[in-house]
């Protein structure tokens, strides 16, 4: 079928960052994006185009459309970083194929986009595409975050954010590898949930015994990694009750307090240390032999069920930004726009 000249894409309003970065993420994305008909790109040498099925809507998508995010936005592209859809043109002989794709400079919020060939993930016919459209960003850093705890070698590990979508892969990675997974939430709604999938312990940082269970918590499984993409002073309280080794990896900033690092001398008496993890970085700097064997065993987990990804609502591209304020503002689940 021919392909339209135009199509439509919620497209971004600003260039570069937010002149305030201390704030936490909107729900309301209409300030920062606007719905628009624009021309479909032309792929180039290496690029493919992709019509969109599927495509993700996760914290980084949100903070990068508001400017709080770790690259500058570009006005008039689409946002939106990963998606799924079917390969309809470009300098690949992967045409027809049905891929788990992140936007080559354009985003994915569109009916068509743009993805480096080299970057294209062909799926497996049992791979859903309520899972493909989420395939890399949280599940690829799961894997690569949950290396970092195996070559650890402790008895478990902590992960703030823990009924996140990645605390739930994170959750049961521990539970399939024999490393107690202990996630850290503010709801006690989510203790339930994550112990059926297979948390060892649930902190619960609103509860009056926090203080305590995290003592206890230290004592059972001494636990040398904290998985932390809240970023607060809790995170901090807990990294500072590890035990000596303990390493505190950032990977997020949901909270918009900044944690005090008032005990400096754990960093020099406790071989303490704290280091952020992205997987943008990651993927640079990973072998691609490495890279391919974690995208294999993500699609495996996602086939096999081990893995799945919860959604709240499949949003139409036309009807986002009206509707994303309430889905965004729920709890629990991911969700989608389909074009
Ligand atoms: N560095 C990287 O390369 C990388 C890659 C992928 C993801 N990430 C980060 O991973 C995190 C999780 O992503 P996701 O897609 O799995 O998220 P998600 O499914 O949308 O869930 C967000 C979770 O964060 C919790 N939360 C939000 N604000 C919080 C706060 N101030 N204090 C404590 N908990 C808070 C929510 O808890 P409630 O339900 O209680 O609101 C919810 O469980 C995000 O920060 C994302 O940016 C980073």
């Amino acid at each position: 079928m021919p392909l339209p000249d135009t199509m439509t894409a919620l497209i971004l309003r600003h260039d570069g960052y937010a002149k305030d970065r201390s704030t936490g993420t909107p729900t309301d994305l209409s300030p920062f994006l606007e719905l628009a008909e624009v021309p479909v790109p032309q792929p180039g040498p290496g690029q493919a185009l992709i019509k969109v099925a599927r495509a993700a809507v996760n914290p980084s998508d949100v903070m990068f459309v508001a400017g709080l995010y770790g690259q500058p936005r570009k006005a008039g592209q689409p946002a939106g970083f990963e998606a799924v859809g079917e390969v309809v043109a470009g300098d690949t002989p992967l045409m027809g194929q049905r891929v788990s794709f992140s936007g080559a400079g354009l985003g994915t919020w569109a009916d068509y986009a743009l993805a480096d060939v080299s970057g294209l993930i062909p799926l497996r016919p049992d791979v859903t595409d309520e899972d493909a459209a989420g395939l890399i960003v949280n599940p690829l850093t799961a894997m690569a975050m949950f290396d970092i705890v195996q070559q650890d070698g402790a008895d478990g590990f902590l992960f703030t954010a823990g009924g996140s979508q990645l605390g739930k892969f994170l959750t049961a990675l521990g539970r399939d590898s024999g490393v107690a997974p202990i996630p850290v939430v503010r709801r006690e709604a989510q203790v339930g949930p994550l112990k059926a999938l297979g948390a060892a312990e649930v902190l619960v940082t609103t509860d009056p015994d926090f203080p305590e269970r995290m003592a206890d918590v230290m004592k059972t499984y001494g636990p040398r990694i904290l998985l932390d993409a809240v970023a607060d002073q809790i995170s901090a309280d807990l990294f500072f009750a590890m035990p000596r080794g303990a390493r505190w990896i950032p990977y997020g900033r949901l909270s918009t307090e900044a944690p005090r690092l008032d005990q400096i001398g754990q960093f020099i008496f406790m071989d303490k240390s704290v280091q952020g993890f992205w997987l943008a970085k990651w993927f640079t700097t990973t072998p691609p032999e490495q890279v391919g064997k974690a995208v294999a065993a993500v699609q495996e987990r996602f086939a096999s069920g081990k893995w799945t990804t919860d959604i709240s609502a499949v949003l139409p591209l036309r009807d986002a930004l009206d509707r994303l304020p309430e889905a965004l503002a729920a709890k629990d689940a991911k969700i989608q726009l389909a074009p």
